[in-house]
């Protein structure tokens, strides 16, 4: 990718605080399906909203469980792609960089980046339904799932955030912090549709950051951008870290 803008790559010389916010689009050139496009083959007839809340868990634990089970799998076999390795590299280059993500898939992480916020969860994770508490070692083998808590007895959940429910305080004060005081505020591979997530890139142009979008396509939050780059992440990172070397 050879036409960065110049100011973005000088305004980016000049920052001290940077701050990312994620979505879907970052982890597709890992072979995670996106949000939006995921209903193919065997979900093709449920929509995100029909499976990510707490009433369709209570309706139907093992539907819910088995969707969450086979995206646990696919997240596991992925790896991190030249966007996620690129932005593990930028948090070197600034003396804050706070990455916010709304994904649950745990490849930040694994490309090395040390400051994330997961907004949304984890999907590694699972937890009792009933209480919350995590559940410690491997997930229980069973023959009608979801399998159930050892200590607790109560069924077994995803530690994800779901419609309906609130965002992890910690991660989303940070977030937003992080957004108030960025020099230069990212938002990468995210429809832009989600609240309170969405709303990260608004407060931090409010406050004066340059916002900078990059996804292939325009999304809801396009018109707010200082610069919005049409690309996939896999490619513009990698362009925007050789750039700063
Ligand atoms: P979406 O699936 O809504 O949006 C993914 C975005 O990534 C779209 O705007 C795509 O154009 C863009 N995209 C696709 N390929 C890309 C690439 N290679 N590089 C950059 N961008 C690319 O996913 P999210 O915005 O993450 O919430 O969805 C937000 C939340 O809605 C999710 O966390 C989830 C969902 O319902 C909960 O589960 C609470």
């Amino acid at each position: 990718m050879n036409d960065l803008p110049k100011e973005l790559i000088e305004a980016l010389r000049k920052a001290k605080k940077v701050a990312v916010l994620t979505g879907a689009g970052i982890s597709a050139e890992s072979k995670i399906p996106t949000f939006r496009d995921a209903m193919t083959g065997l979900w093709a007839s449920f929509s995100p909203e029909e499976l990510a809340t707490p009433e369709a868990f209570a309706r139907n634990p093992k539907m819910v469980w088995d969707w969450y089970a086979f995206r646990r799998e696919m997240c596991a076999k992925a790896l991190p792609n030249p966007g996620h390795l690129a932005l593990a590299e930028m948090e070197k280059h600034f003396e804050q960089f706070t990455l916010t993500t709304q994904n649950v898939d745990g490849l930040h992480q694994r490309a090395g980046s040390r400051r994330v916020f997961e907004l949304h969860g984890s999907i590694a994770r699972v937890k009792c339904a009933d209480t919350g508490r995590l559940l410690g070692g491997e997930i229980p083998e069973c023959d009608e799932p979801p399998p159930l808590h050892p200590e607790t007895g109560g069924m077994l959940r995803p530690d994800v955030v779901w419609f309906g429910e609130a965002l992890p305080e910690q991660a989303l004060l940070e977030s937003a912090q992080a957004a108030i005081e960025a020099d230069v505020y990212f938002t990468i591979g995210t429809s832009a549709l989600v609240y309170p997530a969405a709303g990260l890139p608004i407060e931090a142009g409010r406050a004066g950051a340059v916002v900078v979008e990059i996804n292939p396509i325009e999304t809801p939050f396009t018109q707010l951008a200082t610069f919005s780059l049409r690309g996939k992440s896999g490619e513009v990172l990698p362009a925007i870290v050789e750039a700063l070397r």
